[in-house]
């Protein structure tokens, strides 16, 4: 078979993303245009300042690709675009680009599911992965453990009941005073503190099912801050033991999955797998236990293209391409 090359398109939330990855593992360019700092001032995305940013720069980050990888638009094979899950109006932007570029150069149209692109973001580094795997998916909008016993199957052993993990991240950085995004700054905080100075519940972990709940967890970290008056003092341990026992959760039910389904691989996916002590607790716990750890590299766990033409490459290979009145979804009924 001849090289695939695929440009992959990602806007589904504030990340204006553009990527040409060949053969699904070769990441050839990689543009990512955060618009982190413009949504910081408000602590949080602001989804139609998203779809206006997005609508601005998705020619200049896609046009980026191709110059990154020596590419003429001739030279790829498919377009592929995260329709689905997402804030609707960043999706539209993506999706509407694609769907030009696609039909303009007369190239196969592939739609991607942005939860399946963070799983594969794995695939784009490592090449011995093997089946059947547990996969954890922690992100801002998601928090679910996956079994797939194959490459392109899944199913949900478990899933958040309110909040994701990285939705408990932002919003206890933000009653912290830590700014956004919150997993990074807890992150930072947390190096400077001491996880154990105050004490907050392993909400779920003596459960036996596999769900998570963590709106419980940032009610108990507020008010303990509020408990001790919000003295700045308390920050650093505050973040500490707030990401240690989200670290320990998430860890604890993976490789609990791991056991149930006998699988001997787990896979970290998603911006909360960028969190190192959720890397370094399920990294050591699972070998311990004779288990092959992955997680993608800090630039490949948030949002990016190269994970969505990755991804692609699998659909391409099998035919699965989409047609033009393709829609955008905010949210998934399956994987
Ligand atoms: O996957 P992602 O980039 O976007 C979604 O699909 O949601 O994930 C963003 C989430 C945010 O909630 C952010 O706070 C969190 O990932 N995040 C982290 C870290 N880096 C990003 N959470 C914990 N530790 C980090 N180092
Ligand atoms: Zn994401």
């Amino acid at each position: 078979m001849p090289d695939i090359n695929i440009l992959g398109i990602e806007t589904s939330c504030d990340e204006t993303a553009a990527a040409i990855v060949k053969n699904g593992r070769h990441i050839l360019a990689n543009i990512v245009n955060s618009q982190i700092s413009i949504h910081e001032k408000f602590g949080g995305v602001v989804p139609e300042i998203a779809s206006r940013k997005h609508i601005e720069n998705i020619s200049l980050v896609v046009d980026a690709a191709f110059k990154q990888a020596g590419l003429t638009y001739e030279e790829i094979d498919a377009v592929a675009v995260t329709n689905a899950p997402g804030l609707v109006g960043a999706l539209l932007v993506g999706l509407s680009f694609a769907k030009g570029f696609a039909y303009a150069l007369g190239k196969p149209l592939i739609a991607a599911n942005h939860l399946h692109g963070h799983i594969y973001a794995n695939f784009l580094e490592h090449d011995d992965i093997e089946f059947p795997a547990i996969c954890l998916i922690v992100s801002g909008g998601h928090t679910s453990i996956v079994y797939m016993p194959a490459a392109g199957e899944y199913e949900i052993l478990g899933s958040t009941i309110d909040d994701a993990a990285g939705e408990a991240f932002d919003k206890v950085a933000r009653f912290l005073g830590l700014g956004y995004p919150g997993g990074p700054a807890i992150q930072k905080a947390a190096a400077a503190g001491q996880a154990g100075k105050y004490s907050l519940p392993r909400v779920f972990l003596n459960r036996k099912d596999l769900d998570f709940s963590f709106s419980g967890l940032k009610t108990a970290a507020m008010n303990l801050w509020k408990k001790n008056d919000q003295a700045p003092n308390i920050v650093n341990d505050l973040a500490a033991e707030f990401q240690e026992t989200l670290a320990e959760i998430l860890t604890v039910k993976t490789l609990r999955a791991a056991e149930l389904k006998k699988a001997n691989t787990v896979l970290l996916a998603g911006g909360v797998a960028a969190n190192s002590a959720l890397r370094i607790l399920m990294k050591k716990e699972g070998e311990a236990k004779g288990l092959k750890v992955y997680y993608p590299s800090l630039l490949l766990c948030t949002d990016n293209a190269a994970m969505i033409a990755g991804s692609a490459y699998f659909q391409y290979v099998k035919g699965n391409f989409a047609p033009l009145n393709l829609n955008a979804y905010a949210s998934l009924l399956s994987l």
